[in-house]
């Protein structure tokens, strides 16, 4: 019988990352998950071991370098090396170019991009060495074009496909994959804030999570889902005139600043 598949998924706390891990668990896989809520990272693993699964817990965030570096040896310690990694953490808040917020955009990016590349610089040359791995990044709709009151997101979306297509192209004929996933709104803690605005096509956590694991076992270069969303997103609104994006986007984008959690709070308190 051959060794279960080796997985990290990142930002397993909650949401996407915690419903991914349970669902990997199910195949009897083995499951590290990072984060930096303790308490909700200790759920996740209980949730992943009663599913099946064998979990390895590295509580920490993937904005310290030394944290990340840390996991990937722990994981290569208990396992020899990991097979997937799931690159999910990210944060979402909103911001209005009126109340313009460096800090939020550089936190944003730090999260979603600098996070997601301290991942792929720990786990690459192991996968490179073994001819084989499948890495996924958790991208979303958001990166095709910039969203109102969603500036910050939207670019560290769009900088995170751009740098795993790159990635896919430079490593073909390495043995390793590198999946771009771009999910449509799914329940979570993040679109729990989005308050009254509109969440087209809203899916179910657990939904969201099998599409995502659908196109990565397939090997889609890019996974995006809902489909009555993600085609016009993805297709017809990177094509349309600037003058009409910025029409409809003021007509159908989010009206509102969504509730912020604490830790944007803070950040946008350190404004000068
Ligand atoms: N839900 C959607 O509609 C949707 C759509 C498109 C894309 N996405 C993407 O899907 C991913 C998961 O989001 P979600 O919707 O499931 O939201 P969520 O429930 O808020 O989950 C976010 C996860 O990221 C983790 N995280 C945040 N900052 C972190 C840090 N510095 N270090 C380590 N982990 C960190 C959180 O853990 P801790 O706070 O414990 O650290 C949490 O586990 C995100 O990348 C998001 O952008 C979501």
């Amino acid at each position: 019988m051959s060794a279960p598949t080796r997985v990290v998924v990142t930002g397993a706390t909650s949401g996407l990352g915690r419903e991914l891990a349970v669902q990997l668990a199910r195949r009897g896989w083995r499951v590290a998950v990072t984060g930096r809520r303790l308490p909700e990272l200790e759920e996740t693993a209980r949730r992943v071991t009663e599913a099946g699964g064998e979990a390895l817990l590295l509580a920490g965030s993937v904005t310290d370098d030394a944290e990340v570096r840390a996991h990937a040896s722990r994981i290569r310690a208990a396992w020899g090396g990991l097979d997937w990694a799931i690159l999910n953490a990210g944060v979402g808040e909103s911001m209005d170019a009126k109340e313009f917020s460096a800090e939020l955009v550089r936190w944003t990016l730090d999260v979603n991009v600098v996070g997601a590349a301290r991942w792929l610089e720990a786990v690459l040359p192991d996968m490179i060495e073994s001819g084989s791995g499948v890495v996924a990044g958790i991208a979303s709709l958001a990166a095709f074009r910039g969203l109102p009151r969603s500036g910050p997101y939207s670019a560290s979306k769009a900088a995170l496909v751009a740098l795993l297509e790159a990635a896919r192209v430079d490593l073909r004929g390495t043995g390793v994959d590198v999946v771009t996933v771009c999910p449509g709104f799914v329940k979570s803690e993040m679109t729990a804030r989005n308050g009254p605005d509109s969440m087209p096509f809203l899916m179910e956590t657990a939904d969201g999570a099998a599409a995502i694991l659908r196109g990565i076992d397939a090997r889609r270069r890019v996974v995006h889902f809902p489909w009555p969303l993600s085609y016009p997103t993805k297709y017809l609104l990177p094509a349309i005139p600037d003058f009409l994006y910025d029409r409809l986007a003021a007509r159908f984008g989010p009206r509102r600043i969504k509730r912020r959690s604490g830790e944007a709070g803070e950040l946008l308190k350190k404004k000068p």
